[in-house]
């Protein structure tokens, strides 16, 4: 595959050819970022789902490997995780030679009836996730009461010497407990009332981190994805929760009707984070789609890509404790020039314009309000199409508008204005946006907030637009880096 395709993201993952959704199995292991993924290998729409695999040194650059995991006797292969078995207490190693345990969903259906049949099943690798072999034992939890009963996300909690799965458990996230991966024991569920329950709740993850940095100061975050349900005009998304957890409960820090989004774009779902990391990054990785349309976006050959994996931290901001995301360092690596711009303003009905002439680009700004209400970029514009990324001051909301951001008539729900709530520090924002062929990503006050989209703009659309309405806007900084691609 060339990877020149129309529309092939450069500097994010994306399957050679065929469907692609979930990322699955994250795990590090010998010196490598393993990332598997739910994987069709004979359309490009969704179907028997299998585990597709890549490999990276710093989780910017990919080798697509053979497909890990094929359906079986029990069903297709969901979605999942995977674990280093330090001290092998599966009994799958050799003394002194850890490996890999992948824990999925095998989905099928009951032999007298075409009713789905989710449980959950383990295949463990020796040699770094090249070959798998399956557990002969499984599957390891089922629960024929429970329809939807899917996405194991599993961790060693050392505080109670215990393996810990989270479990979508239909409208709820399940909590199983283990000493050796293979037999579970119900420790608690958690979420009937809590956060947004505006479709089924999918893909659970459970890790902690410091507060603010202080080492100590903990909390735990819940990722719960929610699939699309067809009524609201999001699609599928993301929430998290913040609270405690002590090996058996997870408590909500804030009230039941509190809902907060991992991310405010319509383009990054079902991600969870890397296990096994030693230098204590907190890394995670969404499907930088949507449901409500991911079968029909205009790609051919290949379907999907993810998001650029990000590092997560908690910070207190104004409104309690928050998850920032920022993109890992290793992005570095695909730098190349920058340009940077003296200070500006920006007058009201004379938008300044820059004639980049790159697809692949980041962009760093930091916007004043001095007079105006609603300033911002229009990227990849051209005199049919433009990318709106905007500030309303009055509303306290940012705005991601791709209703004229090129192709869109794939889907009723694909033109749409993204909205994330921002408040002006000092009437300043800053913004950081990485473009890539076919999608922008939008951090905004240094990672508070993110809004991931998809766009599908003529290669020839690709001039950058400052402006500002009624009233004047000042440029504190701007800064153009040009990025490589990584198929080379
Ligand atoms: C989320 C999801 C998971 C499931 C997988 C199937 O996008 O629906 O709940 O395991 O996709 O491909």
């Amino acid at each position: 595959q060339t990877y020149k395709e129309k529309y092939r993201p450069q500097f994010h993952f994306s399957p050679q050819e065929k469907w692609m959704n979930d990322p699955n199995g994250m795990v590090f292991f010998n010196d490598e970022y393993h990332l598997f993924y739910q994987y069709h290998p004979f359309s490009t729409t969704w179907g028997p789902m299998h585990w597709g695999h890549a490999v990276s040194k710093d989780m910017i650059h990919w080798e697509q490997l053979p497909i890990a995991l094929y359906p079986d006797e029990h069903g297709a292969v969901f979605s999942g995780s995977a674990v280093v078995d330090w001290k092998n207490t599966t009994g799958f190693f050799e003394e002194n030679q850890p490996g890999l345990v992948a824990i999925y969903t095998s989905a099928g259906t009951y032999p007298d009836s075409d009713r789905t049949c989710q449980r959950q099943s383990l295949a463990y690798s020796k040699d770094s996730g090249r070959t798998w072999v399956k557990y002969e034992g499984n599957p390891v939890l089922s629960d024929i009461a429970i329809t939807d009963f899917r996405d194991p996300k599993v961790f060693w909690h050392e505080e109670t010497r215990k393996w810990v799965m989270v479990l979508a458990t239909g409208q709820t996230i399940t909590i199983y407990t283990s000493s050796n991966l293979k037999e579970w024991e119900f420790a608690s569920e958690f979420g009937h009332k809590s956060g947004s329950h505006d479709g089924v709740w999918e893909c659970p993850d459970l890790f902690k981190l410091p507060v603010d940095g202080e080492q100590g100061n903990e909390k735990w975050v819940m990722i719960v994805s929610i699939g699309d349900n067809g009524e609201t005009k999001e699609g599928s998304r993301t929430q998290y929760f913040i609270g405690e957890f002590d090996g058996i409960t997870f408590v909500n820090d804030n009230d039941e009707a509190t809902t907060l989004w991992l991310d405010y774009g319509r383009d990054n779902y079902a991600g969870v984070s890397w296990s096994d990391i030693q230098d204590g990054r907190r890394i995670y990785i969404g499907w930088m789609s949507n449901w409500r349309y991911a079968n029909q976006v205009p790609t051919k050959e290949w379907r999907s890509a993810m998001t650029l994996p990000r590092e997560l931290t908690l910070a207190t901001i104004r409104d309690g404790i928050r998850v920032i995301q920022k993109p890992v360092k290793e992005v570095n690596s695909i730098k190349l020039e920058n340009f940077v711009l003296q200070e500006m303003t920006i007058e009201s009905g004379k938008a300044l314009s820059f004639p980049v002439n790159k697809q692949l680009i980041e962009i760093n700004i930091e916007l004043e309000k001095e007079s105006s209400n609603q300033f911002g970029l229009v990227i990849r514009h051209s005199e049919t199409e433009n990318t709106k990324v905007s500030i309303d001051v009055l509303n306290d909301l940012l705005l991601v508008d791709r209703t004229q951001s090129g192709e869109y008539n794939f889907s009723s729900s694909f033109p749409s204005v993204q909205e994330a709530p921002i408040v002006l520090k000092n009437n300043r924002v800053k913004l950081q946006l990485f473009m890539d062929t076919s999608s922008i990503e939008v951090f905004a006050n240094d990672g508070e907030i993110a809004v991931t989209s998809l766009i599908f703009p003529s290669e020839l659309s690709k001039e950058l637009v400052l402006f500002s309405n009624d009233g004047i806007t000042n440029v504190v900084d701007l800064k153009i880096t040009e990025l490589d691609t990584i198929w080379k």
